[in-house]
């Protein structure tokens, strides 16, 4: 029995037993006999909770990039590392070998070296779903810089805050970008932000669009030239298992962004261990993964785990419904796709447009269907199972967070029998918990509580970028010797999970994590508001949709002209981007507050909801008129 290739349940428990029951003899046995090492650690875990303090595989050198690349290139090197699949379905996609990317991603680093970046340094990335994105992540990797993705529809505020938070000294974007019909000018969006970053001393600049654009004298370079005469030698640069790999920033329940640090060895072990098993690849499939490389799940299932694995992976510059609701099902049948991962936010969305798309295209290479970034409804779920994979694709319906680097609960294809709705059971290693609102462990099945896991795995983030003590706070105060991971999740009588959503104010809108904390400051900067709340409220498509309780310093309906709600969303696009604008917004003559303040967001919640009928006790708030007239003016 081979553990890095689980084949079907009883063989799940079995090796999950073990991962249980001797963690490091396990993962040290994943590690060594998967994975190419400079040096093996000296140990395997170290691990205190309370500080919180998370070592993996310390004493080990590597790099990830020669696990990703340089190993296949004998026994892979002209099978296709990344299709690229363009924006239009009229421009050729591109097929990258294993060869290709070595040569691609070894200039990139010579490149990066000869504009003074070396090891440790924090490079930011702020480009489209074009190649030269997963090229400057491995490259960046190859010579030990850090890199920190920024998804490219964040605004130039957003960029600005995540640009100075981990002190990047380079920017790499494009001229712009193609979405669907439209183009984005990126370079002005970055040309705004540095504005406000001292620090950046030079940006490289893809040619994507071809637009007219602004080149900076001796800050920014066309990246192409610069490719082309860069040498396609690089020597690795040799990391400690622990050196930071990358920064991803995650919204919080409140406060600016946080900068999740990942480290090297063990993300690498887990983020390929989980893509091999939770989708069951094998060699020649096809894997793609519909999300973008600006989020954690690009990052771990579209560039590390499937590349250490010597897969084929794809990589779509575009948008589902563009030139129409087909286009998904165009690209599976057209690179024949055997893996297909996606969103709930994007099944509802196709869902809706009903079945015609579908039965224009050959699906039937489709073997294993993937969901993750919310919960999914059952509709959905039947949906995607009925009509897309035909009920013969399995549905692995993972639930992860940026934080925990990789799948976490979620079935195994073809070996965990799936349940509507259910992340299942827990991938090897992760011990969950469920906990009450008095700190105990909920032990047994069929409990409801807050999500918890016991025990180190070894890609959970070790920090956050500058600030430890939140990281602390965050994570590991909530409940004692365990990460919280701010969801709730129910236990059923197998003890399969089903996770129910946030218990924080952090809201999730078509598969985005919102903090209200940030869009509410960008709310109150309007010069007539006085006060914001936001909550979350279920949308047919998006999941959630925000809905903003606003008090303006002057009150009285005449003020309340359209104008205003299109310059409060203004306000939010300029701050944070447009995915985080009010699809509601209702002025309102105060928030319901605590006496000692704090704003009741649970009753809000319920209001923008439609369900008055349990708000609770008003009568112990600072002011409970303030509810009714809520109510009223929801009407
Ligand atoms: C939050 C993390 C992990 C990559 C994408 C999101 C929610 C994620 C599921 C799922 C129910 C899910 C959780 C989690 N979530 N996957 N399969 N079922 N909820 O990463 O932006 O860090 O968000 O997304 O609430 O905490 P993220």
């Amino acid at each position: 029995m081979s553990n890095y290739h689980i084949k079907h349940l009883e063989e799940y428990y079995q090796v999950y037993r073990k991962s249980v029951r001797n963690p490091t003899a396990f993962w040290e046995e994943i590690a060594e006999e998967h994975f190419m090492w400079r040096k093996k650690w000296d140990n395997v875990l170290s691990w205190d909770f309370s500080k919180p303090e998370v070592k993996w595989f310390e004493g080990a050198k590597l790099n990830i990039t020669e696990n990703c690349i340089d190993r296949h290139l004998f026994t892979r090197g002209d099978k296709t590392a990344i299709i690229f699949e363009p924006n239009s379905p009229d421009e050729e996609a591109l097929h990258i070998s294993y060869k290709e990317l070595h040569k691609r991603v070894y200039k990139f680093a010579n490149v990066l070296k000869n504009n003074n970046i070396k090891k440790g340094d924090r490079v930011c990335i702020y480009l489209p779903m074009i190649p030269e994105l997963a090229v400057a992540v491995l490259a960046c990797a190859r010579i030990g810089a850090i890199h920190s993705v920024v998804f490219a529809g964040f605004s130039s505020n957003a960029l600005a805050t995540r640009i100075n938070d981990c002190d990047c000294k380079m920017v790499i974007t494009s001229d712009g970008s193609y979405r669907g019909a439209k183009t984005l000018d990126l370079k002005s969006i970055v040309d705004d932000a540095l504005e406000n970053c001292p620090d950046v001393e030079s940006v490289l600049v893809a040619k994507r669009i071809n637009s007219e654009i602004n080149m900076v004298d001796k800050r920014d370079q066309w990246l192409q030239p610069l490719l082309e005469e860069a040498s396609s030698d690089c020597e690795p640069e040799i990391m400690d298992a622990e050196d930071p790999l990358f920064i991803l920033y995650t919204s919080g329940s409140t406060g600016t962004p946080k900068g999740m640090v990942h480290s090297t060895a063990g993300y690498m072990v887990y983020s390929a261990y989980t893509f091999k098993n939770v989708f069951q690849y094998r060699e020649p499939d096809v894997y793609w993964c519909t999300a973008d490389i600006g989020w954690i799940t690009g990052h771990s299932y579209i560039v590390y785990g499937p590349l250490c694995n010597g897969a084929t992976t794809v990589m779509f510059e575009g948008v589902p419904n563009y030139p129409d609701f087909g286009r998904f099902w165009e690209i599976v049948e057209k690179h024949k796709v055997n893996q297909f991962y996606t969103a709930p936010t994007a099944i509802r969305a196709l869902a809706k447009e009903g079945i015609s798309h579908l039965e224009k295209h050959d699906l039937s290479s489709l073997k294993v269907l993937g969901t993750v970034g919310e919960p999914i409804n059952e509709e959905a779920w039947h949906w995607y199972d009925d009509n897309v994979g035909k009920k013969k694709a399995p549905i692995v319906d993972t639930w992860w967070q940026t934080e925990t680097g990789g799948i976490m609960i979620t079935p195994l294809a073809f070996c965990t029998p799936t349940k509507p709705t259910y992340a299942t059971l827990p991938f090897i290693g992760i011990q969950p918990a469920l906990m009450d609102a008095d700190g105990n462990e909920l032990e047994g099945n069929q409990v409801d509580g807050n999500l918890c896991i016991k025990f180190p795995w070894p890609s959970m983030a070790r920090t956050i970028w500058g600030n430890h003590q939140r990281y602390k706070d965050t994570y590991f105060s909530a409940y004692e010797n365990k990460y919280f991971t701010g969801d709730g999740a129910l236990r059923d009588e197998v003890g399969y999970y089903r996770i129910t959503g946030r218990v924080d104010d952090v809201i999730i809108v078509s598969g985005h994590n919102l903090g209200t904390a940030p869009i509410e400051d960008a709310i109150n900067e309007h010069p007539a508001v006085a006060e914001s709340a936001i909550v979350g409220f279920p949308h047919e498509i998006k999941g959630n949709a925000l809905y903003g309780y606003i008090t303006l310093k002057d009150t009285g309906e005449g003020r309340i002209h359209d104008n205003l709600r299109k310059e409060i969303n203004q306000l939010i696009t300029d701050q944070i981007g447009p995915i985080a604008k009010l699809d509601k917004m209702q002025f309102t003559q105060g928030l319901p507050k605590t006496r000692s303040g704090k704003i009741m967001r649970r009753i809000l919640r319920k209001i923008a909801e439609g369900d008055t009928s349990n708000l609770g006790d008003t009568s112990t708030l600072l002011n409970p008129e303030v509810v009714e007239s809520i109510i009223e003016g929801k009407k």
